[in-house]
């Protein structure tokens, strides 16, 4: 029986890297988060404290832990600090295969052999980066969705050797810092969830992109049939519009459908350097977004 996941390497410390970092730390583990940007590890050091503070806020944490939590926290820019005592990897970089293959072959020649590599990859299916390393039986996709706190489930994927022992130590290892594991029993591109999301996200895109609706009619039909507080155009702009095209660029490459392109909405605003919340401007200016707004449902459109 494999030893217990105690040490816990996170790699890339932006938005999910930081959510994944604070709830291994919640759960007792000793986290080192590694970015090789120093400004992304900066920055860091604020967005954990801010995080956080809402899943105190949100009664996922003890106001009495908080500062215990932010200490079983290390940050480096350092690979090979972060990875030579991990029991445990999970990488989170930005969504391109070549980067994370180089991230993986790096780290396998870094890290203890017992070490398991998973990845947090929205599309990209482990054994696409499997060949990197040497260990294709401890490797395997860990997707979380955010904010991690409050949607405690992860999606865990096999490559194609990955080992039961692999998959178990990690069950048993999300299960201890509140993480629900959900098995995917067949390689899929997205998974579960984001197949599903994905389906969403492309047509909402489109139906803005050939000027069917404005993004914020298609939204305003989405919260009030779905009965949610958000739409899907607002949720982009939270996860962040480069990694939505970066996501879309996987479909793409893997179909050649030319319907699977990112849709030119989306490449314009990423070309003006609006990439949603993180840059204050999207689909929606923030901090105060019109969909937050009391009376976005009853609004007419221009
Ligand atoms: N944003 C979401 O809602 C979401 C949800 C689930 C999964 N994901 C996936 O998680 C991953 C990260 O997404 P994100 O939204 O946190 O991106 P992000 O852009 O916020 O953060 C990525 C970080 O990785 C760092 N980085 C880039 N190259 C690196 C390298 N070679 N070594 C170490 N650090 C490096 C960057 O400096 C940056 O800080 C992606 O694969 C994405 O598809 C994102």
């Amino acid at each position: 029986m494999a030893q217990p996941i105690r040490s816990i390497a996170v790699i890339g410390s932006g938005y999910m890297g930081n959510q994944i970092a604070l709830q291994c730390a919640a759960g007792g583990g000793s986290v080192c988060l590694h970015d090789t940007s120093e400004v992304a590890l900066e920055n860091s050091a604020v967005c954990l404290s801010e995080f956080l503070d809402r899943m105190i806020d949100d009664r996922c944490a003890a106001v009495d832990q908080r500062q215990s939590i932010l200490d079983r926290i290390r940050r480096t820019t350092v690979l090979a600090e972060a990875a030579t005592d991990a029991d445990l990897v999970i990488e989170a970089v930005r969504e391109d295969l070549a980067v994370k293959r180089e991230v993986f072959h790096e780290l396998d020649k870094l890290c203890p052999p017992d070490a398991i590599l998973a990845t947090n990859s929205s599309s990209i299916r482990i054994s696409r980066i499997e060949s990197a390393t040497k260990r294709p039986g401890k490797l395997l996709n860990a997707h979380f969705v955010q904010p991690v706190w409050k949607h405690p489930f992860v999606e865990l994927m096999r490559g194609s050797s990955t080992s039961d022992e692999t998959i178990l130590a990690v069950q048993s290892f999300m299960t201890s810092i509140g993480v629900a594991p959900v098995l995917v029993r067949k390689q899929s591109t997205g998974f579960i969830f984001n197949r599903i999301w994905r389906a969403v996200k492309k047509e909402a895109l489109r139906v803005v992109d050939q000027g069917i609706a404005t993004v914020e009619d298609v939204d305003r039909t989405w919260m009030i049939q779905m009965e949610t507080p958000m739409g899907p155009l607002a949720m982009m702009d939270i996860i962040g519009l480069d990694v939505v095209r970066d996501i879309e660029l996987v479909y793409h490459e893997e179909s050649g459908d030319p319907s699977d392109a990112p849709p030119r909405v989306l490449l314009d605003k990423i070309a003006n350097g609006q990439l949603g919340v993180k840059t204050g401007q999207g689909f929606y200016a923030y901090p105060n977004p019109a969909w937050q707004s009391p009376d976005f449902l009853s609004q007419a459109s221009p």
